[in-house]
């Protein structure tokens, strides 16, 4: 019998995942990245864990992320539900375009469940910004990212403490590559166009002379306590220095529910404003005199920005930005925030380097990764 040689070689397909807000700047680079390299067929997947035009749609616009070619529609949900919903829409799709690997970002729930049908259908999994451990088990995020990893044919890390990570926790040498920051390469090519953006004075606000604060995480607002302990610590600060505070649905509800509402209206410096898109809230980071936050992401993006961040939680996932960085973290307890926030006020900040391989050009390196390994 005789066997007829294909001219050529199949692309690779690649399945890529996005499903909430902190993805969509890290699947921009890669998908740019992957579509200008001959022999990759990238493919877009949105699970709909984010939805509404502030959370989602505005994001895809402005960082030119082209319209999901699959889009799951899945919505909020608790852990579980969420999780089993994505599972239960994806893998059909899977199993319909049959790709050779599924790349996951970060670690919200669409990372582990869109992981875990992948390995279980025999496709190899890629997850992007690998071996990040808070050490906290009771973040929702660390589960995730515990989970992702353990599941992962390749394991492509943003900074060395992921490598370590990994290391130690018996990773195979040739699955685990450190790539450096994509979420960076977004800010660096946004840079000179955020710029542009009118926020400051829509807002009225001078450059350098006003806060940014961000806050969403299920520690920090889901518990009434802890809200108004950070609440207090607002109050006084916001006399001296106006705080800008694009607010995440989840903490509009649960300042709403636990009665705190009324309370943060009241304060004349603090002005909620809505979740901002990608530009206006890079324009405003750049421009801060300081960054009061609970996000991963934003600890990265101070560190680029050389604005100090004030973290309030006990733990980070990303020490580099401690270790290098502007980053400090302190946690909920009012007191705590207020004297590590007049040491920032006083000057005590230290100049910032970047973190190696955060230099705008990861998703190249991610693509040489997956156009060696695939
Ligand atoms: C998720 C991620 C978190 C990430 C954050 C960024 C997990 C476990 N958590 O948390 O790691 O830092 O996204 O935002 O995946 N909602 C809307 N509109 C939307 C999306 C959500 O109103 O477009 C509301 C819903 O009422 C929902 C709540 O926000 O119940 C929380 O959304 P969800 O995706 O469950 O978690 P996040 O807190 O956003």
């Amino acid at each position: 019998m005789q066997t007829v040689a294909t001219s050529k070689e199949r692309d690779v397909k690649i399945l890529n995942i996005v499903g909430a807000r902190p993805n969509f700047m890290k699947i921009a680079p890669l998908m740019a990245a992957e579509a200008a390299r001959g022999g990759i067929e990238p493919v877009l997947v949105h699970t709909g864990q984010h939805y509404d035009e502030r959370m989602s749609d505005l994001f895809f616009r402005q960082l030119g992320i082209p319209a999901p070619d699959i889009n799951l529609g899945v919505g909020s949900g608790s852990h579980g539900v969420q999780t089993a919903e994505i599972m239960r829409a994806f893998e059909p799709v899977v199993a319909e375009r049959r790709p050779d690997a599924v790349l996951v970002v970060g670690d919200v729930n669409s990372t582990v469940a869109c992981g875990l049908v992948a390995v279980k259908a025999g496709v190899k999994l890629v997850h992007v910004e690998a071996g990040l451990r808070s050490f906290d088990r009771t973040m929702p995020e660390e589960i995730n990212r515990l989970v992702t990893d353990a599941i992962s044919d390749l394991l492509l890390c943003s900074e060395p403490s992921g490598v370590e990570n990994l290391r130690a926790e018996g990773a195979a040498e040739e699955k685990v590559h450190l790539v450096g920051n994509v979420m960076i390469d977004t800010l660096r090519a946004n840079r000179e166009r955020a710029e542009q953006s009118p926020i400051l004075s829509q807002l009225r606000l001078a450059p350098g002379d006003y806060a940014v604060l961000t806050l969403h995480r299920p520690a920090n607002v889901d518990d009434p306590e802890v809200l108004a302990g950070i609440l207090d610590a607002l109050e006084v600060i916001q006399r001296d220095l106006p705080i800008v505070f694009p607010m995440h649905p989840r903490t509009r509800k649960s300042l709403e529910a636990s009665g705190l509402a009324e309370r943060a209206d009241a304060m004349g410096g603090l002005r909620a404003i809505e979740p901002a898109g990608y530009l206006d809230f890079l324009k405003l980071l750049a421009s801060a005199k300081l960054v009061l936050t609970d996000s991963g992401g934003i600890q990265e993006e101070t560190t680029i920005l050389a604005v100090p961040c004030l973290t309030l939680r006990e733990n980070t996932e990303r020490p580099i930005t401690v270790e290098v960085g502007t980053n400090r973290l302190v946690g909920s307890d009012p007191q705590r925030i207020l004297s590590a926030y007049r040491e920032v006020i006083g000057g005590g900040g230290r100049k910032p380097q970047a973190p190696p391989l955060w230099d705008g050009r990861a998703a190249e390196r991610v693509v040489d990764v997956l156009r060696e390994k695939l």
